[in-house]
């Protein structure tokens, strides 16, 4: 996988200082070329970036596109045959001059923008919310910084997500690239409020509270309740039912109430009614000295 990054201002030079901690044969294409070589000596990255021209930048696998959305109708009309196929990143906003407001209609994004005016490219949006201060240390004492990638070509979007994984950002699905409607517009309102609150630019974004899905597990809650005719013989057979299904790891927690009216456990089965029936045989269930109730319980940690 080789990464080129075309534009060689703030986001360029933050892109190409994050992909060179990962990629070892980084592209950067500027205008002037000669300013190019010169970043790259500054920023230490001789060996791992190499000045390129436009022809040898649209020869990589994903091209960054770290320019202003203004520039893009030229940009597209000098490389529109360059483009088709092409998997190119759009990172740009579409904000006025004066970062006041924004210079495309509300139906639209500098990213819908761009894969109409190039419509045979593979488009994809990212580092949208990522302001140029970022790249320097994307991790907060929150976590690391939100990376949204958006685009309407699902290969495409896998191929990037996969790309920028090693990344010190947390790489998430933005959705379709119709979604850089409202990443775009909630730059520009963070800007406003990170400059007002004095901590721009070294601002971004992570959604705080997200569950991780691969941490969400069903599994299902069994309470255990003393019946009237509770007899206490049961409960040596009621602890090695209990081992044995801890010994198979089929169940995490279990343990008596403190007021003795019985007990719960949690037990991972195949569906609610397997986990029912393992409930009630139970030697305390079976001889009729407690009941078992079961509910579906769907977990995760945050
Ligand atoms: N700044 C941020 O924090 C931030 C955050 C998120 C997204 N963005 C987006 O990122 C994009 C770049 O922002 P920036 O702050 O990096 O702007 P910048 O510092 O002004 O850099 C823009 C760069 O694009 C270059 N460029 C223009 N046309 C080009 C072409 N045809 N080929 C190669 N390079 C070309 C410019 O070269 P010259 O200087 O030689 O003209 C300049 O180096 C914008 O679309 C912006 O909306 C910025």
């Amino acid at each position: 996988m080789q990464i080129s990054v075309i534009g060689s201002g703030r986001m360029g030079s933050g892109l190409v200082k994050t992909l060179a901690r990962v990629y070892s044969d980084l592209l950067w294409v500027g205008l002037d070329s000669g300013e190019v070589v010169h970043k790259i000596r500054d920023l230490g990255l001789e060996g791992r970036v190499e000045a390129a021209t436009h022809v040898q930048g649209f020869q990589t696998d994903i091209v960054i596109l770290a320019m202003w959305h203004r520039d893009m109708p030229a940009f597209v009309e000098q490389h529109r045959s360059q483009l088709a196929g092409k998997i190119v990143i759009n990172i740009a906003n579409p904000f006025t001059a004066d970062f006041n407001d924004f210079t495309t209609p509300w139906d639209t994004s500098a990213a819908e923008e761009f894969q109409r005016m190039a419509p045979e490219a593979r488009v994809v949006g990212a580092f949208k919310n990522t302001f140029w201060a970022v790249f320097d240390d994307p991790s907060f004492p929150e976590g690391e910084a939100d990376c949204f990638v958006t685009s309407d070509d699902a290969d495409a979007k896998a191929i990037v997500m996969k790309a920028l994984s090693g990344l010190p950002f947390r790489v998430l699905d933005g959705g379709s690239l119709k979604n850089s409607r409202t990443i775009e517009r909630m730059t520009l309102f963070s800007r406003e409020v990170a400059v007002r609150y004095g901590f721009y630019p070294r601002v971004t974004w992570r959604l705080l509270g997200q569950e991780k899905r691969e941490n969400r597990k069903v599994r299902y809650l069994v309470t255990s309740t003393r019946t009237a005719q509770f007899d206490p013989s049961y409960i040596p057979a009621h602890y090695a039912f209990l081992n044995h299904l801890q010994d198979e790891g089929r169940i995490e927690f279990y343990g008596p109430f403190s007021d003795q009216t019985g007990g719960a456990y949690l037990l991972d089965a195949a569906s609610l009614d397997d986990a029912q029936a393992l409930a009630d045989s139970d030697p305390l269930v079976v001889s009729g000295s407690s009941s078992a109730s079961v509910k579906m319980w769907t977990t995760g940690r945050r």
